[in-house]
């Protein structure tokens, strides 16, 4: 899939690993076990679509929750979904489906997952390959205040989900919007070093406004405290009107 680069791609193999124990990202993490709380009392089996999926946390911690559940991990970074393919093996069949998607074809999700097997696969947040309405679980944490803006990619996850949109944003909402961008401009020649990524906060009101407008109705919105650098994160549950 042709995919314009993205600054994550520059991350070394030992930066992927250190996601692996950062307790603010690692699966046990208390944003996500917030999430598979509501998730395992509001539903039976969810199809779990993860935009921005990084190396596969989620879905472990999902696994390690022992609830049942479909899920599809898509991610921009090429190196992540390789990282998350070698990390579960069981996500690997997914490969077959690069070419697939080469084709510019849609992915029929949940038709190809409920198959038994989870799949990680290459995508960007701006033009998800599934059709409207595919996924009843649409879960992206960490992903908004890393993109230029959040419009876009929010109409883009709506449009996919037929039920619940779960959004976690590693800077809250804040009264103003504040535009950010953080490191170096990507350097090809030094592979390893962590490159220019944006680190924005978005004004709470236009950001809940366009969840509104997308036809969603917000029924959680927590700030979880992770301490550390971050101090906390705001968790926003919201489920798609009934009218
Ligand atoms: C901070 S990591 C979060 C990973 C994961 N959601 C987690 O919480 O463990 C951000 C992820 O977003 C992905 N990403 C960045 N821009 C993207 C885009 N336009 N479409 C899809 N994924 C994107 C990056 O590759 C990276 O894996």
């Amino acid at each position: 899939m042709s995919l314009e680069l993205c600054p994550w791609e520059f991350l070394s193999e030992d930066r992927l690993r250190a996601f692996l124990t950062d307790p603010l990202n690692y699966q046990n993490a208390p944003d996500r076990k917030i999430v598979i709380d509501y998730l395992s009392k509001n539903f039976v089996k969810p199809s779990f679509l993860d935009v921005g999926c990084g190396t596969g946390h989620h879905y472990l911690a999902l696994k390690q929750s022992g609830m049942e559940f479909d899920y599809c991990g898509v991610d921009k970074t090429e190196k992540m979904v390789e990282f998350a393919r070698r990390r579960f093996p069981e996500g690997r069949w997914a490969q077959v489906l690069d070419g697939i998607l080469g084709n510019g074809k849609k992915l029929h999700g949940p038709l190809w997952i409920k198959k038994g097997n989870p799949a990680f696969i290459h995508g960007d947040i701006h033009d998800l390959p599934f059709d409207d309405r595919e996924w009843p679980i649409v879960y992206c944490r960490h992903v908004l205040v890393h993109l230029p803006g959040y419009k876009e990619a929010l109409a883009e996850l709506a449009r996919v989900c037929s039920d619940c949109l779960t959004i976690c944003l590693l800077k809250p909402l804040a009264d103003k919007q504040q535009i950010k961008v953080e490191g170096k401009p990507p350097d090809q020649t030094k592979p390893g070093e962590f490159s220019e990524h944006y680190l924005n906060t978005y004004a709470r009101e236009p950001f809940m406004g366009a969840i509104k407008n997308l036809g969603f109705d917000v029924v959680m919105d927590e700030m979880v405290e992770v301490g550390g650098y971050f101090g906390r994160y705001e968790l926003i549950i919201a489920r798609r009107g009934r009218a």
